[in-house]
């Protein structure tokens, strides 16, 4: 969920030696993406996309890091990660369940109300919270552009349609086994 208030002057940020922003990022961003914005503001949006992905959070040095790349303020990073749901200060669980809850979702077959319900009792978490070992985050979403397949979720960044409570049961229980997550389980 985006973060709800601004740090004051006196907020601690908590601080890692080795830097967010690695050479390969700041490569790729100096050819491939700040070429194509305008203004160094413009390139905000992918470059927060490649932290938030490679670390499932941006936290405040990450911020810090990505105004100094960009020569913007922190405060703009920050107003930034807090406004879009896509980025979190706190990390996200490695596997993102991301149910939409707009109209056609919500009306069409079981309806996200009762994904939501499922995948919250399932996993033993809130709406917005990740589970203690780290395995899954669970959010609600905004229309995700699928709405003749609704109701849709996306696990990560894959979408899956019609969905029914059984095979959102199954989603979970197969995110759950993968090899790629077994070290969470
Ligand atoms: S309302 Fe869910 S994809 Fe459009």
């Amino acid at each position: 969920m985006a973060w709800p208030t601004k740090p004051s002057g006196t907020m601690q940020i908590a601080r890692r030696a080795e830097p967010y922003v690695t050479e390969a990022m700041r490569r790729r961003w100096t050819d491939e993406v700040l070429p194509k914005y305008a203004t160094r503001l413009g390139a905000l949006m992918p470059v927060l996309h490649d932290v938030q992905h490679a670390y499932r959070h941006v936290p405040y040095q990450a911020q810090l890091e990505v105004a100094q790349f960009l020569g913007i303020s922190p405060s703009d990073v920050l107003d930034t990660v807090s406004f879009y749901d896509e980025f979190t200060v706190e990390q996200r669980g490695v596997v993102t369940i991301g149910v939409c809850h707009s109209i056609a979702c919500e009306q069409c077959g079981c309806g996200s109300r009762a994904l939501l319900d499922r995948a919250a009792e399932r996993l033993g978490i809130g709406v917005g919270e990740t589970t203690d070992d780290g395995t899954f985050t669970l959010i609600s979403m905004e229309c995700l552009g699928s709405c003749d397949t609704a109701p849709v979720a996306l696990l990560n960044e894959t979408l899956h349609e019609n969905l029914t409570v059984e095979s959102l049961d199954r989603l979970i229980d197969q995110a759950r086994t993968a090899p790629a997550h077994g070290g969470h389980h």
